[in-house]
């Protein structure tokens, strides 16, 4: 479906998101012909630009990070909807101009006064840009025709009471529904996959729950370090980064009940009723690990620790490793725990949710004393390599009955010829339509920070520092322990 017209507004548009994530996912829009041909998009910055610069910019973003082959007649096509305004978050003036150029693309670009503001920029812009857009009668809430519709980056909020006050801000200028709240992962096609997956099939309900599933682990690695973005991530950490959203969005969407439709309401509600019925580990000393990774080793390169990372004070606490068990009190889960894992500077980049199951109660046959079956195991792969596997123990030919671990593959790539849009494409698509499915509203963000908060607070009380380990390893000992109390291991993804 191609979206009627409008312009997009992107605030933070020179920031590392906006060059190599949104601007590109653009350009593939257009370049699909799933952009409206009354299109424009403004760029709102504290640069000096015109909007030639902005273009050349927007240009050399395309052509280092679009998915789709770089079409000179398409790129131009976008390029005459571009416009660059110069302003700060707070600046009467800037947003003055930033009026008068959407009433000049309006009428140019025929967007009918249609707007997304996008706000790819750190929470403590959000206020000023909202209050800039109430002042400058930008956005009005009583109006449907014409729309004005604001997009929201994470973090939302530091905890429960700042997401709450956030929360505040963004409903006295806009309408809930005209609020859509980005969760990156919601956009991509495994995730959606998932719902396929336990909705479409009548193979896997009937093992879905306590009867067969002794625990699932979820699990987030990514071989990166921080990278250039201490500003942003020491404070921050691995639980609120990824965990408070992608993490414990994905927890949902595996343990929910089946909503009545995919309509955004059904699903919604029974995303909330999960969130509702998870909790913290009653023993936050047994059941939460959180560390930092230190010296070591990624992609075969000697690597810095977090703390010697530019930008990193020295007695930084901040985790880059994070994990915890959560539980689900409800009648499907009961007494299945949850472990939840997130780290930087693992091994390899992969996530994964994998539910384990039970072993069989009896075995008809004698094992050696060296062989052990692993347990069945169903594997939802959500990057990279986007597949699920099933493990389970198969007869080794030519043995009287020797069990081994076998696994059945099923790979996204292999199995089909189209490729997957990128997460970003698919969301920003969805704000134009005005498509809210995908985007979670504050209930469930709400409903997140209640999991989070009481362990955040337990390690903010603890006032340490986060136990160490070495970059390119699997985290550290206390994150192993706390699966071993409960008689686990961490897959090995
Ligand atoms: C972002 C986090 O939400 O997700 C980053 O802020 C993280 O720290 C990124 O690197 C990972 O996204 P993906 O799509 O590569 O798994």
């Amino acid at each position: 479906r191609v979206p009627g017209p409008c312009a997009l507004v992107m605030f933070g548009v020179t920031g590392d998101l906006a060059q190599k994530k949104l601007l590109p996912a653009i350009y593939d829009l257009a370049n699909r012909g799933l952009l409206p041909p009354g299109f424009a998009l403004v760029g709102y910055g504290r640069r000096d630009w015109d909007t030639e610069q902005f273009t050349d910019y927007v240009s050399e973003s395309v052509k280092a990070h679009a998915r789709t082959p770089f079409r000179a007649e398409v790129f131009r096509q976008l390029a005459e909807g571009l416009r660059f305004v110069s302003g700060a978050f707070d600046s009467a003036e800037g947003f003055e101009a930033l009026r008068s150029t959407l009433t000049e693309v309006d009428a140019a670009q025929g967007t009918e006064g249609n707007h997304v503001f996008y706000l790819s920029i750190p929470p403590a812009g959000f206020d000023q840009v909202i209050e800039q857009l109430r002042r400058h009668s930008l956005v009005d809430k009583t109006s449907t025709r014409p729309w004005s519709r604001v997009v929201i980056e994470k973090p939302f909020g530091h905890d429960l009471a700042s997401a709450r006050e956030l929360e505040q801000r963004v409903s006295s200028v806009f309408n809930s529904n005209d609020v859509f709240r980005i969760d990156h992962y919601l956009g991509k096609e495994t995730v959606q996959n998932l719902l396929a997956l336990r909705f479409a099939n009548q193979l896997f309900e009937s093992i879905w729950n306590r009867n067969y599933v002794s625990h699932v682990q979820i699990t987030m690695a990514e071989d990166i370090g921080i990278g250039g973005r201490a500003g942003y991530y020491d404070g921050i950490g691995a639980a609120r980064d990824v965990i408070q959203n992608h993490l414990l969005q994905l927890l949902a969407l595996v343990a929910m009940e089946e909503p009545t439709s995919f309509e955004a309401g059904n699903l919604r509600a029974e995303k909330e009723k999960l969130l509702a019925a998870a909790r913290a580990p009653r023993s936050l000393k047994s059941h939460t690990a959180r560390g930092q990774y230190t010296a070591g080793w990624a992609g075969g390169e000697r690597v810095k620790g977090y703390l010697q990372e530019d930008g990193i004070p020295h007695d930084s606490q901040t985790e880059t490793y994070a994990a915890f068990r959560v539980d689900i009190d409800n009648r499907r889960w009961a007494g299945v725990p949850f472990y939840l894992r997130a780290a930087k500077r693992m091994p390899r980049r992969v996530t994964e949710v994998a539910l384990m199951m039970q072993p069989a109660p009896h075995l008809p046959f004698h094992l050696n004393d060296t062989e052990q079956l692993g347990a069945n195991a169903l594997v939802l792969r959500i990057q990279p390599d986007e597949g699920v596997a099933l493990r389970f123990g198969a007869k080794v030919p030519a043995t009287p009955m020797e069990i081994r671990d076998v696994t059945m593959d099923f790979n996204y790539g292999t199995s089909f010829a189209e490729s997957s849009p990128e997460a970003y494409e698919r969301l920003i698509l969805d704000v134009m339509l005005g498509d809210p499915p995908l985007f979670p509203q504050h209930t469930e963000v709400e409903l997140s920070w209640k999991i989070l908060d009481p362990i955040l607070d337990y390690w903010a009380d603890k006032n340490t520092q986060p136990e160490g380990y070495a970059a390119g390893t699997w985290g550290p000992p206390s994150g192993k322990t706390m699966l071993e109390r409960d008689g686990f291991v961490w897959r090995r993804p």
